[in-house]
């Protein structure tokens, strides 16, 4: 019976406040304009990945996720195998006493405690979980930044995964996507007051992929241009300000308005797409209700591509903002769920070194 090398990892999702919407390369998923988001508690919202090699194993790549197989000859998963197996071979060839894992089998199991694609950010996770997961069963000395890289061809917004705490990506220029990676703005125990509620309309998968969605978005809307080339730039640079400052007006002003700008765009798409409904509406009028009776933004709506809600909150706000919720969940509203979230911190080397 051969050896069998194992590895394990989890990594958390990630919820953006200026949106990734757009490829410039759809081929290395590099994307038309940076990003930025927050790195959610690993302890609630994550994926638990175990990568394992043995020559013993059937001779193709498998990965299981939530017990059911999934296809491993896509472009993006292929990707990052090679990147990973090609890191490996280059420290077999160095020390030629270290196993051949590079030329063994991959067999990856991955498990979601939360709804797969159903704007949960779930593609993030995964491939920041499959990428660490394999680097750490190659034993490979490579940084997170190097691992964003990686992970970014398997799901753009799985780079900012590989970071705790507030996390950029920078689009980067070059044709290779070298310098596109993920970058972190600061950790979470800069501002950890920091709370995100997840308020789950949904767990069904999102009609519309956000692959295909931000494709047809690039190809047809009139809006998109200026969003990628004035509107992200300079929200880029006011939020990391507001994050340096800890300014949570700041922070969720743009965060809501990026929300609204990126739903724009979909609107704008042709044929148009639809993320938000009727309940997602209804989180963003309780929100604008909750702002105007504190007279200052203590809460903040986000949507990713699905009606799902995520407000961002300080801890000292909790009464005013989950209270409020909360009284919706199990009501007529539509709300199936909440569940608050920390800014992940320092754990498995999130952190930024
Ligand atoms: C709306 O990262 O899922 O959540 O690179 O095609 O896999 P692919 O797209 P993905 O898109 C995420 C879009 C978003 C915004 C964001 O997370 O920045």
């Amino acid at each position: 019976m051969s050896e069998i090398h194992r590895a394990s990892t989890t990594a958390p999702v990630n919820i953006a406040v200026i949106k990734y919407w757009g490829k410039r390369d759809p081929k290395l998923n590099l994307p038309t304009n940076s990003s930025l988001s927050v790195t959610l508690s690993q302890s609630d919202l994550r994926t638990h990945t175990t990568a394992s090699c043995s020559p013993s194993y059937p001779s193709s790549d498998s990965l299981l996720l939530n017990g059911s197989p999934q296809d491993v000859t896509g472009a993006r998963t292929q990707a990052c195998f090679r990147e990973l197996r090609a890191l490996r071979s280059a420290l077999e060839a160095a020390n030629p006493s270290l196993p051949k894992l590079s030329s063994m089998p991959l067999k990856i199991v991955s498990e979601n405690n939360f709804p797969t694609a159903a704007g949960l950010a779930s593609s993030a996770a995964g491939f920041a979980a499959l990428v660490r997961a394999i680097a750490n069963l190659y034993e490979l000395p490579a940084s997170p930044t190097e691992l964003s890289r990686i992970a970014r061809q398997g799901s753009g917004s799985a780079c900012r995964s590989l970071f705790g705490g507030y996390v950029g990506w920078e689009q980067g220029s070059q044709a290779d996507g070298s310098d596109s990676v993920a970058f972190q703005v600061a950790p979470a125990s800069h501002w950890p007051e920091m709370r995100a509620l997840i308020l789950v309309v949904s767990a069904a998968k999102k009609g519309v992929s956000s692959t295909t969605g931000m494709q047809t978005t690039v190809a047809t809307s009139s809006l998109f241009t200026s969003r990628a080339t004035e509107t992200v730039p300079r929200r880029m640079l006011e939020m990391q300000k507001a994050i340096q400052e800890k300014d949570f007006e700041g922070f969720g002003k743009v965060t809501m308005m990026d929300s609204n700008s990126f739903h724009a765009t979909c609107l704008d798409t042709y044929p148009p797409i639809f993320y938000l409904n009727d309940v997602s509406r209804a989180a963003i009028k309780t929100v604008e209700c909750i702002n105007a009776a504190t007279g200052k933004i203590v809460a903040a709506y986000t949507f990713d591509a699905g009606p799902n809600a995520v407000i961002y909150y300080l801890e000292e706000n909790e009464k005013a903002v989950v209270g409020v919720f909360k009284a919706m969940i199990g009501g007529k509203d539509g709300w199936k769920g909440a569940r608050g979230e920390k800014v992940e911190g320092n754990k498995e080397g999130l952190e930024a070194v």
